[in-house]
């Protein structure tokens, strides 16, 4: 959770203090006034990248050379991040230069609920491992050191085909292939299980029209589910060598949900996919809620109200004040404002780049002219 976040040229966003609440954080502004870049900038903050561009240099605003981003977590802990034309990215955390990445997601859990959500169905598996192994590097903390030396021995192992070494000198990485790849692949399929179950009464409040319906979960592993890992991999052999890279392992997993039977893509309405999104983010912060006692994750929604009715706004909203999370929830509907009840909430409202929040200090209410 974030107490105060200061933005610095990052896109439109020239220079704004906010001191965000622990509960929801209502976004509001035009079409263009600085919304989408707001959320970005608190996730570079949290994730050290960007969700829309994957340059960088795309997030400094047209007329500067560097961008600058500040926040200070509940525990007061700051974390400070520079991107500049010139010298490239520097993080710190906790006054300390920043030594993996990995640290400064873990300090800052975020859930992004992007605008064209409703796609989900359409994104490829590397989209949906990532949504499953944010889960499982929050929830299991050697999932991280297992992942990082996959990656690594999986890189030898592709180089050693790539360069028409002897088969024997390929196998040699396939036992620690094997090793790291089977707790990786247990780790996620512990997780997926526990998400189904969380996700169900999710959905069935944020869409009781649907509550009969059967929702079902499928982890397609990365190799043949009949053959072991390592016996797999050798069998393969040969045609990974005519490939060039390793095809099969938990690096190509994948997952899919079926409703009813059937794809949730072509059964569910664009506002039910939806719904069914903000659902499974939704159990992913409950289950590190639960299991890690961690009540601090950020949830950024882009643009709630598109694909979605007024009384389903409300209820994601009714049901967001009972997680264990601080949102910040950006839309162009100013009706949204009615809704703004509890202590825990405040509203920000966006002008060309400047946010100001309401009741303090409103820079962009200016006096009314009568001409
Ligand atoms: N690097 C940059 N420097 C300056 N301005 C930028 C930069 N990148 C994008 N912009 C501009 O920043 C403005 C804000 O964009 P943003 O996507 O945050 O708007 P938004 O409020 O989310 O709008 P919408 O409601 O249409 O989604 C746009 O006018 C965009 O063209
Ligand atoms: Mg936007």
């Amino acid at each position: 959770m974030l107490s105060q976040i200061h933005i610095n040229q990052f896109r439109n966003i020239l220079d704004a203090e906010l001191f965000p609440s622990q509960g929801i954080n209502f976004i509001l502004g035009d079409n263009g006034s600085g919304k989408t870049s707001l959320l970005e900038a608190i996730f570079v903050l949290a994730m050290g990248r960007s969700f829309r561009s994957r340059f960088l240099k795309n997030l400094v605003n047209y007329e500067h050379s560097r961008l600058t981003l500040f926040a200070r977590s509940l525990d007061k802990t700051p974390i400070g991040l520079q991107y500049d034309l010139q010298s490239g990215l520097q993080i710190r955390l906790n006054n300390a230069p920043l030594k993996r990445l990995s640290d400064l997601a873990f300090h800052l859990p975020v859930q992004l609920i992007p605008a064209n959500c409703h796609q989900f169905f359409e994104q490829g598996p590397k989209y949906r491992r990532r949504m499953v192994d944010w889960g499982v590097f929050h929830v299991e903390h050697q999932f991280n050191y297992h992942w990082q030396s996959y990656k690594k021995v999986l890189q030898q192992r592709n180089a050693a085909i790539k360069k028409h070494k002897p088969v024997s000198e390929i196998s040699l990485w396939d036992k620690a292939l094997t090793e790291h790849g089977l707790i990786i692949t247990e780790m996620r399929e512990l997780y997926l299980k526990e998400l189904i179950v969380h996700f169900r009464p999710f959905f069935k409040k944020l869409c009781p029209a649907l509550s009969d319906h059967q929702f079902s979960l499928r982890y397609m592993r990365g190799w043949n589910k009949e053959s072991e890992l390592a016996e797999y991999l050798q069998m393969n052999l040969e045609r990974d060598q005519a490939l060039g890279y390793t095809r099969s392992g938990p690096h190509a997993a994948d997952w899919s949900f079926r409703v009813n039977d059937a794809d949730p893509n072509e059964l569910l309405s664009r506002g039910q996919q939806k719904l069914f999104f903000l659902s499974l983010s939704m159990a992913q912060i409950m289950i590190l809620a639960e299991q890690q006692q961690r009540k601090n994750t950020l949830l950024l929604i882009d643009d709630l109200s598109s694909e979605l009715d007024w009384h389903h706004q409300k209820t994601v909203i009714n049901t967001l004040r009972e997680l264990p999370v601080q949102s910040f929830i950006s839309s162009t509907n100013r009706d949204l404002l009615s809704l703004i009840s509890q202590e825990n909430e405040k509203r920000f409202h966006v002008e060309h780049g400047i946010i100001s929040e309401k009741g303090h200090d409103a820079i962009n209410a200016g006096p009314d002219v009568v001409e």
